[in-house]
């Protein structure tokens, strides 16, 4: 089932994200939904905050960029509970957009090199360092379960550029080819 994805200004966006528990509710439809719902809107990760769930929760699959990026062969994962380690400071720009900001990128200065430790869809858990352009992908997604969003990383001036799109994103005027779910109205 596709799900609508909250958009940039909706204040699930801005919460940390609590881990799962084992115990959650059927959690292998929640991850099925939410590799539909990416697929459909072509993304290459998606949060569990972004479908309006603030729990720890994440999938992704760059394989379409292979090409560009042989990195990001085979690179469908379901990532439950993370913990990120940063393995080196050299941080490089690249252009980075999110499901829940349509109609913008930015270029966003990233660490190239990381290590996850994360639980899979089976509850088995995993240990891997990541490098380019898949390690961007799960430091964009681990971003969103800490409340941030790739526009918290770009500059005043570019942010100021982009200021009639975020505007027309938070007050429901932004055209999307998915369905969304728009920020609740300010009184
Ligand atoms: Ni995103």
């Amino acid at each position: 089932m596709k799900l609508p994805i909250y958009l940039y200004g909706h204040p699930v966006l801005r919460k940390v994200s609590e881990p799962v528990p084992q115990d959650y509710p059927e959690p292998q439809k929640l991850i099925d939904d939410m590799f539909e719902t990416m697929y459909f809107s072509e993304g290459v990760g998606l949060a569990a905050p972004q479908i309006g769930k603030n729990i720890r929760m994440v999938v992704i699959d760059g394989s379409a960029l292979e090409k560009d990026f042989p990195e990001c062969a085979d690179s469908k994962m379901c990532i439950i509970n993370p913990e990120l380690e940063v393995l080196d400071g050299e941080k490089i720009a690249r252009g980075e957009g999110c499901l829940s900001l349509p109609g913008l990128s930015e270029e966003v200065k990233r660490v190239e090199h990381i290590r996850l430790k994360w639980l899979d869809r089976d509850w088995q858990e995993h240990e891997q360092e990541f490098t380019g352009f898949l390690s961007r992908i799960i430091q964009h997604e681990f971003d969103h379960l800490e409340g941030k969003v790739y526009m918290d990383h770009v500059s005043a001036a570019r942010r100021l550029m982009d200021k009639s799109k975020l505007n027309n994103i938070v007050t429901g005027r932004t055209r999307c080819d998915y369905p969304v779910r728009y920020a609740p109205r300010k009184k």
